[in-house]
Formats: C-alpha cells, structure tokens, sequence
C-alpha cells in the first residue's frame, strides 16, 4: 500500500509573514492527522519562517525548484545544499511553469533529480502535457519522452524516494479536473514508463500524484482512484481551511 501525500505549491504567493500566518492557522486544523504526508513548498523568501513555524508538527517543507551545481556564479539560483541547510526535505521540479516561462527542459530536469537524489532531498518531478498536445492525441508520446528523459541515466536503487506529479497543463488553475478515470490512465503509464527506467520494484512503490485544481469539492473522488497517490495543490493550498480540507479529505 503506497502512502498518499498531499502537497502544497504556493507558486509566487505568500511574504514570509504571511507563511506563518498560514501555519498558524492549518497546523491546529490538521494536528493528529495520520494518513497522509504533508509538504508545503513556499517561495524561497519564506523557506526559514515555513520550516520554523511547522516545526514538530509533521509537515515538510519543501523547495519549488533547484540548481544542480554546487555553488558558483549562478545569479538567482539555489543549491540543495541551501534548501538542505534551512531545513527542506522535499523539492519540487520541472513544474509546467518552470517549463513554459523560464525554459526548463527535460535535460535539465534530469540534472536536476539526480542533483536531488545525491543530496538526499525527496524529488517531486513534475509532467503533464498542454491542452494543444492533448488535442492532437499526443498525451502518451510526450509523458513518455517526459519520463524517459527525466529517468536518464538514474537507478531504481538511487531514485527510491522519487514522487512523480501528473500535471495536465490544461488543469492547472483554470478550475477543469481531469476526471480520476483519465488522471488514472496517465498513472500508469508514467508507472510503466517508471518501470522500464527504473525497475520493476521502484515502480510498484512510486508515489504519483494528480495535480490540477484540486479542491475540497474532489480531493475525495480523485483520491479514491487506486493509481493516484495523492495530489499536488496549487491554489487551494494557499488557504489554510482548503488545504486543511483537502489534507483530511
Ligand atoms: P492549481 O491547483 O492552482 O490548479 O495548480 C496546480 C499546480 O500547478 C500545482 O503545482
């Protein structure tokens, strides 16, 4: 039985006042929750104050992108060893976003989890195809090219703590949710994709999780999908009462 985990990507909301304000809200609201993994991935700015505030209460924190050298002249970059050293277990890469406006590629993605993997940071790897792709019938071409590219060159054996998010484009923050029958499809066959890759056992064990306007109206349904393991929460997890909701679904 994989163990779920719910998410949280803040994207480019919150000061870090407003990150405690956040915590000091959701925490009392999800105190003894037991099913799930909970990890809130702040702006870097309030990385410190979120690690802080959530400390002893069971939620990870988590970086939204990374560098994959060491350190250097890499204006506007972080290192995993800066997301280790202010206290992050968790980060996310290759989000859509990161793809579509700042031109990461799937190479980069690999250098990224593999950077990720060797610092002992848990990755959560983001793929998904746009509207257009869909359309055309191209959804399976390119999470499989997504997924093989990411996977180069890596292990099952190193990549044991991967998460992979499914993020169709077309669902993030425009309110439409892939139904759980085709978010389930897509599951799968990043899982066979994880399979070929990275083996077998690594597969069977892979967390992946939906991602696309999950709210407390569909975390249930979505969740209830055998092959979803938990979703990834853009903006209802900007609020503490809807991702509090969306945690205990
Ligand atoms: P929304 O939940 O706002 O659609 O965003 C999803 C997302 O991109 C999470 O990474």
């Amino acid at each position: 039985m994989r163990k779920k985990v719910v998410a949280a990507n803040w994207k480019m909301y919150k000061t870090p006042a407003q990150a405690r304000e956040f915590f000091r809200d959701f925490l009392p609201l999800v105190s003894g929750h037991t099913r799930d993994e909970v990890v809130v991935c702040p702006p870097f700015v309030d990385l410190a104050a979120a690690v802080d505030a959530t400390q002893g209460s069971g939620v990870a924190i988590g970086g939204q992108d990374l560098y994959w050298k060491a350190e250097g002249a890499f204006t506007g970059e972080t290192s995993a060893a800066m997301l280790l050293a202010v206290g992050c277990t968790h980060v996310i890469i290759g989000h859509s976003e990161r793809r579509q406006c700042f031109a990461e590629t799937d190479d980069t993605v690999n250098l990224k989890l593999k950077c990720a993997l060797e610092a002992g940071l848990i990755p959560i790897v983001c793929v998904g195809e746009v509207l257009e792709e869909r359309e055309a019938g191209l959804t399976e071409e390119v999470l499989r090219r997504q997924c093989l590219r990411a996977f180069h060159a890596l292990s099952g054996k190193k990549a044991g703590t991967l998460i992979v998010a499914y993020e169709p484009v077309w669902a993030i923050g425009t309110g439409k949710t892939a139904t759980p029958e085709l978010a389930a499809e897509a599951h799968a066959l990043i899982r066979s994709e994880a399979a070929k890759s990275l083996g077998q056992d690594l597969a069977d064990n892979l967390r992946i999780l939906y991602g696309g306007s999950v709210k407390p109206e569909n975390a249930a349904t979505l969740m209830a999908e055998p092959e979803i393991d938990g979703a990834l929460v853009g903006g209802a997890s900007l609020d503490p009462k809807s991702f509090a909701a969306i945690v205990k679904y």
